[in-house]
């Protein structure tokens, strides 16, 4: 089903939409690699705030981003994010983090930097890559593309039960704040904004499984090939 060169199969949409576990497990039945692009916006994020940047500095962050070395890496269907050789896989998930990954996501020279190394890893091998402008700006010619949706109380659903099991304390209300104003900011940023690929298959996985999801993804890629 993936043939010899690199191929890639692109999965945006929102926070919440299912895309994380989608793309581990499309990745995992595949056998390619799995590559989160969020992942990579977000350990930067980490980096700026230990070092107590201003957040505002366009040029800083993007000094930043040049002296910085991220690397991912997949282990039995779970992923590892290195920051300058040290594994910060938990600390990026804080909602600390989560709220202040915007700076990092609207600077435009940084974007251009983290969408450099997305294309590089792409090139030497086969992957499942998710995020926002995965399939509209990274990979515009990518072999499979897709955008994975929801409505916003699943989504809201999802996080919260997400964050539960992971032993946080929720404000069920705060969260759906938060969450409305990220889709605000990935919607309307102007450089590399949460948007359909005209090519992409839309999936609104509301009322579906993660298996179900991936199934329906295989489907369209084999009638595809
Ligand atoms: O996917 P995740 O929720 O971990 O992404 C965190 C944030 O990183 C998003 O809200 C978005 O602002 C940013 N991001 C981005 N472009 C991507 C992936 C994530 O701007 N390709």
């Amino acid at each position: 089903m993936v043939k010899d060169f690199p191929q890639v199969i692109t999965i945006d949409g929102p926070a919440g939409a299912g895309k994380s576990t989608v793309a581990r497990e499309l990745a995992l039945r595949l056998g390619v690699f799995y590559l989160d692009t969020g992942a990579m916006y977000r350990a930067l994020t980490l980096k700026a705030i230990r070092s107590g940047m201003n957040l505002e500095d366009a040029s800083g962050l993007v000094g930043l981003a040049r002296g910085t070395r991220i690397r991912l890496e997949n282990h039995n269907g779970g992923a590892k994010v290195l920051l300058d050789g040290e594994d910060v896989s938990d600390a990026i998930r804080s909602p600390e983090v989560t709220n202040k990954t915007f700076y990092i996501a609207r600077t435009g020279g940084v974007r251009e930097i983290m969408v450099g190394w997305q294309r590089e890893i792409g090139a030497r091998q086969s992957i499942v890559i998710e995020g926002r402008d995965v399939g509209t700006v990274v990979f515009p010619k990518a072999t499979h593309k897709f955008y994975l949706d929801a409505d916003f109380e699943e989504r809201a659903r999802r996080r919260i039960k997400e964050l539960r099991e992971k032993g946080k304390q929720i404000d069920e209300d705060s969260l759906k704040t938060e969450l409305k104003d990220r889709d605000h900011k990935d919607l309307t940023r102007s450089i590399g904004p949460l948007k359909i690929a005209d090519d992409a298959v839309v999936i609104d996985t509301t009322h579906m499984t993660v298996n179900g999801t991936v199934d329906e993804i295989l489907k369209h890629i084999k009638n595809k090939a």
